[in-house]
């Protein structure tokens, strides 16, 4: 059973039923994302973390009570896989940085590699739920390729449209997952664009980024994930689970870190959790129009010209940026900004001292912690997590720029001394 109410929109509060067929706000154009209205004395009665403890699925459809969509079936598929990623504990990590306890969520775990496993999980199932024919998006990659494996594991029909320089990696994910291709000769915006122009002629369902309310629906449950993980590894006393005291992400369009917000919210309202984690946001210095507006102290977001190495947060005008900045006023976080050679640094430092090879944008938010202790905004003995969004498996020319080149020698142990001399 499910506890979806309908949508409200997070500009002006308007409320619309579940079966309202738009997916923004009708009063501002595309920029009136919806957030999705949850029955919360009705899921509380029905689930609690005590009866979840008992639960054998460790993947997002553990928290199925909790999202506004029913039981997709599909056992056995990829769709079912998704979540239940890693949280390590990264002594290291925090070494370096003089932190005391410092945690790794691996979203690059996902079947797809990447925390867009998520949205596209339920977006899928919810595509199913209405019957539609073809689901559609547009993506720096990893939404496209989460996309394309998840309509593939069930069968839906999916189009993708992708800037023409996605990474090669992502780009061979979406035709080997046989979605339908389209890459397009412009940027991330233009591609936006031209696929909800798509979508309105073609009659699709949309998926993209903020635009679909249930994007953020899936992304929340990595935020259920963090506290149920780390309440089971700390021993959280009683029927609670455990909130750290804040959380590194990298923000593009800022819709992980709207989902992130949403999922604390939904857990503070049932109680489930004592304290709000700080929302610790992260941009590329050259995609920092989320920062900008946070720094300025308004929700105006005003378009940038992006550029930086971390393709997937490379983004003129984030399609959820009124949410990331909220998420993060409304948590007393922070935003922070790092070049692209902090990012490559990151890349490094995650692969050495933690042993996770992430893309660059998910190396971003452990660069965005290095900052943070640079700038005093973190203390040395609190809970910290650092979420890695994506799989390094996905930029390997980056990878290999962060890493530098290997040694090349003649097969012989003179040449091996030589070389390790
Ligand atoms: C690996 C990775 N990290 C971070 C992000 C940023 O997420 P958002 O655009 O929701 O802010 C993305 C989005 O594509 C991503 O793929
Ligand atoms: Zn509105």
């Amino acid at each position: 059973m499910t506890h979806f109410l309908g949508y409200r929109c997070s500009l002006c509060a308007a409320e619309y039923g579940p079966d309202f067929d738009g997916y923004v706000c009708p009063r501002h154009g595309d920029s009136g994302n919806l957030d999705v209205v949850l029955d919360y004395a009705a899921i509380g009665r029905s689930v609690s973390p005590s009866s979840l403890a008992d639960s054998a699925d460790l993947s997002l459809w553990r928290y199925l009570p909790l999202l506004p969509v029913g039981d997709p079936g599909c056992q056995g598929t990829p769709l079912r896989a998704v979540g239940g990623t890693p949280l390590y504990r990264a002594e290291r990590l925090g070494q370096g940085l003089g932190l005391g306890d410092v945690w790794l969520k691996d979203d690059g775990r996902n079947p797809t590699a990447s925390l867009k496993d998520r949205a596209s999980a339920v977006v899928v199932t919810r595509a199913r739920e209405l019957g539609a024919q073809v689901v559609v998006t547009a993506s720096t990659g990893n939404a496209g390729a989460a996309l394309a494996g998840m309509a593939g594991a069930v069968a839906q029909p999916a189009v993708i449209f992708a800037p023409e320089t996605a990474p090669p990696a992502k780009v061979a994910q979406l035709l080997i997952f046989g979605a339908r291709v389209l890459l397009v000769r412009g940027n991330y915006d233009q591609a936006f664009d031209l696929s909800v122009a798509a979508a309105r002629e073609f009659g699709w369902y949309c998926r993209n980024t903020g635009y679909n309310a249930f994007t953020v629906e899936g992304k929340k449950t990595a935020a259920y994930e963090i506290c149920d993980q780390l309440a089971r590894a700390v021993g959280a006393p009683g029927n609670r689970w455990a909130a750290p005291g804040c959380i590194f992400v990298s923000v593009g369009d800022g819709n992980i870190i709207s989902g992130l917000h949403k999922g604390l919210k939904d857990l503070t309202a049932l109680g489930w959790i004592d304290r709000m984690p700080r929302l610790m946001a992260v941009q590329a210095e050259g995609s920092a129009a989320c920062a900008q507006a946070w720094a300025a102290g308004t929700e105006t977001i005003t378009p940038v010209a992006a550029n930086t190495l971390a393709d997937s947060i490379s983004v003129d005008l984030p399609r959820d940026g009124v949410r990331a900045v909220r998420a993060v006023r409304e948590t007393a976080g922070a935003f922070v900004t790092v070049s692209d050679d902090e990012i490559l640094g990151a890349i490094s430092t995650l692969g050495r001292e933690a042993a996770v090879f992430a893309e660059p944008a998910g190396a971003a938010a452990h660069a965005g912690l290095v900052r943070a202790v640079r700038q005093g905004l973190v203390r040395a003995d609190e809970t910290i997590v650092v979420l890695n969004t994506g799989s390094g498996l996905k930029d390997v020319k980056s990878a290999m720029r962060a890493a530098g080149p290997p040694a090349r020698i003649e097969p012989t142990l003179e040449a091996v001394n030589a070389a390790l001399a």
